[in-house]
């Protein structure tokens, strides 16, 4: 090809996209599949929800709700009917030219309560279909082992992440997902953006709070802690049973800046800095930073740690660091002004930065600056397994969906991404967010589409479910078929 030539991107890039089983999948109550975390989020529209997310549930929900719908929609249900769309949604990845696909496992599609003795074939079968078909067009999946639902039996009866039990639990599952697919998953990812523990533990943990025997603080950081272990003795499994595989870790890189030169912002940013690292830092390094230790210390955060724990996170590695990156973050030490902005987490607002329609400030050099720091941090490669603009679109009576401001939003971190690997940085691929229209995780909107493809869907459910092909699927076509040079 006359491009590849002059493309700065290695020839075995992985061009790609992301999406996770709770958003896309549907089918919830089908093929034996048990009822998750992520099935009891109810709809709330934007009038009440205003700028909180929809991402903690109580007690008394999941009550009610396991009771009777109560006339109440729940999008993480009905997903975009991936599990019986999945050939026609690959089919059009294809098209695309993509040859990498980010999916995720339901965890309660392979053990319905998560405590079962046998897997549930169903649930394996159809993965098996899904991974045929995306080899079959030679499209190579990415798989998230946990990503945002935990089986619900596990919440209501363990509290999930809050409790050791968690640990084997999650290893009798990852090892049954390895035993099956390691020849058709070549990289695979523990957990997805494990530091959302600390502002979702419902989400990112299965964790009622109400039910936790321990401060909320200790809880997250406990939960974090069992999933570090999880996570080792995977990559420990993976090494002795499946070598050519690689398994990575992945955390949701908060860059910040410093809102002033003053060394105090200076410093605050750094402690910041330093707490977004700490789940690589334990999974790559193999312990935990003297920084969290003082953290711990001060905080009076008293951990179950064995020995054991310890010598599994030191002998055993993540294989890649994986990342999503969505938009920059500012930092200063004075909390007035700080207010929560963009997404779940708080920061300043960077006057220098536009905003996407969710207030999400755009921010590409930003993306330069975290692969370079990852990178000269860990010196394994990284990959950017999610980014992407949250927008609304709107489909023309003719089917056309012109959606310039997400073609120059990738665009823009594509260069980023391009600079970033003459900076030197081992850069394993792209996987852009939501490549078809999704769930909103954060939100339950339909509204908030991502794709490159769209879905005939509204924040109800309604609509036809067809797939439209915006301009940026077109565009990204060209993108990936010039190997990054046509931009
Ligand atoms: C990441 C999650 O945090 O951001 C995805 O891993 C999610 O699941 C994505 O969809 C975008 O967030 P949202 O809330 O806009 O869907």
């Amino acid at each position: 090809m006359e491009f590849m030539e002059k493309s700065i991107f290695p020839k075995d890039f992985l061009w790609g996209g992301a999406s996770s089983a709770n958003q896309c999948e549907g089918a919830y109550n089908e093929g034996g599949r048990g009822l998750s975390t992520s099935d009891m989020v109810t709809f709330i529209p934007k009038e009440e929800l205003g700028n909180n997310y929809n991402l903690e549930l109580s007690l008394s929900h999941i009550d009610k709700y396991l009771k009777g719908d109560h006339g109440a929609y729940f999008p993480k249900r009905k997903g975009i009917d991936f599990y019986h769309r999945y050939k026609e949604d690959i089919a059009l990845l294809a098209e695309m030219g993509l040859n990498a696909f980010r999916i995720s496992i339901a965890w309660s599609r392979i053990f319905p309560k998560g405590i079962e003795d046998t897997p549930n074939e169903e649930g394996l079968l159809f993965y098996d279909k899904v991974f045929d078909e995306l080899l079959r067009h030679n499209i190579q999946p990415i798989v998230t082992i946990s990503h945002y639902e935990t089986p619900l039996y596990l919440t209501l009866e363990y509290n999930a992440w809050e409790n050791r039990a968690l640990i084997d639990l999650y290893i009798k599952y990852a090892k049954v997902l390895i035993d099956r697919f390691k020849n058709k998953v070549k990289y695979w990812i523990t957990f997805n953006e494990m530091n959302m523990m600390e502002t979702t533990p419902y989400t990112a943990g299965g964790i009622l709070l109400e039910k936790a025997k321990k401060d909320k603080i200790t809880t997250v950081y406990q939960a974090l802690h069992y999933q570090f272990v999880a996570s080792a003795g995977i990559y420990e499994y993976a090494k002795k049973t499946a070598p050519d595989i690689k398994v990575g870790c992945m955390f949701g890189r908060l860059e910040k800046y410093p809102v002033t030169c003053n060394p105090e912002d200076a410093l605050q940013t750094m402690k910041e800095d330093q707490m977004n690292f700490f789940y690589a830092d334990v999974l790559v390094r193999g312990e935990y930073p003297g920084s969290m230790l003082r953290f711990f210390a001060e905080q009076g955060i008293d951990l179950d740690i064995t020995a054991e724990d310890k010598s599994a996170l030191r002998n055993n590695h993540a294989a890649f660091v994986g990342i999503s990156y969505y938009m920059s973050y500012v930092a200063q030490k004075d909390p007035s002004g700080i207010k929560t902005f963009g997404n779940i987490v708080s920061s300043v607002r960077n006057p220098y930065l536009e905003l996407s329609e969710w207030g999400w400030p755009i921010d590409a050099v930003g993306l330069r600056i975290a692969l370079n720091r990852i990178y000269d941090r860990y010196r394994i490669p990284v990959f950017v397994v999610e980014c992407g603009l949250g927008a609304k679109d709107t489909a023309g009576a003719d089917g056309t969906i012109h959606d310039d401001y997400r073609i120059d939003y990738i665009r823009r971190h594509i260069e980023a991404m391009s600079e970033t690997i003459q900076d030197g940085v081992a850069l394993m691929g792209y996987l852009a967010w939501g490549i078809i229209d999704t769930v909103s995780c954060s939100t339950s909107e339909m509204s908030k589409r991502y794709g490159f493809i769209y879905v005939d869907q509204d924040n109800y459910g309604n609509g036809t479910q067809d797939r439209l092909r915006k301009d940026s699927f077109y565009w990204y076509q060209k993108v990936i078929k010039s190997g990054g040079t046509s931009l």
